[in-house]
């Protein structure tokens, strides 16, 4: 690859700014070694957006970042984004909720992006956009005689043909992903899902890995599992086992057990079901109670968005409810924590948690059973407890795969990562470990370029 890499994608990993979030994290991996231009939002939301971006460097990284006008951050990021797009992707259109001027907006935006790039960008430069705000950029780049090689990654999933069909305006908004070269995706259900809607919706054939239209056009779509800096999660969480933080929350524990869970407060993520099963686990074992407390720590995200309001309540009042019945002067079965930590922070936590809970409803991929993974001692290593919705679990076939619908499987596993002998831990730890240390971030933000290239 001859000329620059540019990264386009909403979020932006800032320098000094603590966000949680596994496109950003994963993406300020792939660019620190690697280097390149990314541009996207600010994260600001302005009464006057300048006209120009601002450039800001830190390290191998140029950050060029845009604000948003108030009616934008509405109708794009809160409405068609994370009110019509993402319950959609997820696989949950009950709570999809469409609006035409929520449509227009994303579009505007999606030029906007377009025309400020377009004019930084050079036709030996490789242009890489990220995740389901940005679907029609590559379109909108094409139009303004943009000649790079553009490709796009989509984070999340994609569900089947009949469920993108509920989506007003599907035809244009998927047909425009025909502009990039190369349209990556987590894995190979998401990757079915594409070909199958192409060929119903679009009438296109496939050749190979490439998607036909009926005009002729072709663009290539392929499975690109994102992974992670694994070494590098490992050292922090090594390091980490000293610090004052951990050291704190194992004090704290005195001797018990820990079952972590890290996500965004998010509808995604199965929180309420998590809780309902661990719950359960405790009714169904008080033998346990007292050896065991789970942790959950949930930052607050989209805030603005009616539903994400809904579920913090709800999961206040559930926390707090199991709590009160199972609770004792001295043991608190659930810590919850609304507010986001330092990955390094987390590392150290992940380190000495002895089961790690990642039981999403539905997720892309889902870097934090990863990270879990990754950050254990390999001579006593934890248990991932993992759902069988998560993308990580095409890969992570060692961990405990459980349906999050059903809270006695998910309290069952509990009981049986508590009880798992050492040596089956450490065979399914290696396992997952030996993947991860091979599929890492670079891994895959090189094998993504490298096929965009060809
Ligand atoms: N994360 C973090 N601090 C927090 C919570 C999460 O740095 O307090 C990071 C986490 O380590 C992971 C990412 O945010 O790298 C979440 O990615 P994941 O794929 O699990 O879920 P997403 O938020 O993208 O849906
Ligand atoms: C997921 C999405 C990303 C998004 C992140 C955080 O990982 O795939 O595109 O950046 O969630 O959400 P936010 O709305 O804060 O950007």
């Amino acid at each position: 690859m001859s000329g620059r890499l540019v990264v386009v994608s909403n979020r932006v990993a800032l320098p000094r700014e603590l966000r949680a979030g596994g496109l950003a994290s994963a993406m300020h991996a792939a660019l620190t070694e690697r280097g390149g231009l990314w541009f996207g939002w600010s994260g600001r939301v302005a009464a006057n957006v300048p006209e120009e971006p601002r450039v800001e460097t830190a390290g191998a990284i140029t950050y060029v970042v845009t604000d948003l006008a108030r009616a934008d951050y509405e109708a794009f990021y809160l409405g068609f984004s994370n009110r019509t797009l993402w319950p959609l992707l997820h696989h949950r259109p009950g709570l999809l909720e469409f609006e035409r001027r929520d449509l227009e907006g994303y579009l505007r935006v999606n030029e906007r992006f377009a025309a400020q790039l377009a004019a930084r960008l050079a036709d030996d430069d490789t242009v890489w956009v990220h995740d389901y705000h940005l679907i029609p950029l590559g379109l909108a780049l094409r139009a303004r005689g943009v000649g790079a090689r553009i490709g796009f990654f989509l984070h999340i999933p994609l569900p089947p043909a009949e469920l993108l069909a509920t989506l007003p305006g599907h035809h244009d908004l998927l047909r425009s992903l025909s502009a990039y070269d190369l349209v990556g995706l987590q894995t190979p259900a998401d990757l079915r899902a594409l070909r199958d809607y192409f060929e119903r919706e679009a009438g296109a054939r496939l050749d190979g890995d490439a998607i036909v239209l009926p005009s002729g056009r072709r663009f290539r779509a392929a499975v690109f599992p994102i992974g992670i800096d694994t070494a590098h999660i490992a050292r922090q969480a090594q390091a980490a086992a000293t610090n004052a933080a951990t050291r704190g929350l194992m004090t704290s524990l005195q001797g018990r057990a820990l079952a972590i869970g890290v996500d965004r407060l998010d509808y995604s993520k199965g929180l309420p079901e998590r809780f309902e099963a661990f719950g359960r686990f405790l009714a169904q074992h008080p033998e346990r109670r007292r050896q065991v407390s789970m942790m959950q720590i949930a930052p607050p995200t989209r805030e603005d968005v009616p539903e994400y309001r809904e579920l913090r309540e709800r999961l206040e009042q559930q926390a707090g409810a199991i709590n009160g019945r199972h609770a004792e002067p001295d043991w608190m079965p659930i810590r919850y924590i609304n507010r986001s930590f330092q990955h390094a922070t987390l590392a150290g936590y992940y380190r000495v948690a002895q089961i790690g809970l990642v039981t999403p409803l539905r997720d892309g991929m889902n870097l934090v059973a990863k990270e879990f993974v990754a950050a254990q001692p390999a001579d006593d290593p934890g248990v991932l407890v993992l759902s069988r919705f998560a993308g990580a679990a095409f890969e992570l076939k060692e961990a405990l795969i459980v349906n999050p619908f059903d809270a006695d499987d998910t309290a069952d596993a509990i009981e049986r990562a508590l009880g798992m002998p050492l040596e089956e831990r450490k065979a399914r730890w290696q396992a997952m470990h030996d993947h991860l240390a091979v599929h890492t971030i670079g891994a895959w933000r090189d094998a993504f370029l490298d096929a965009l290239a060809r």
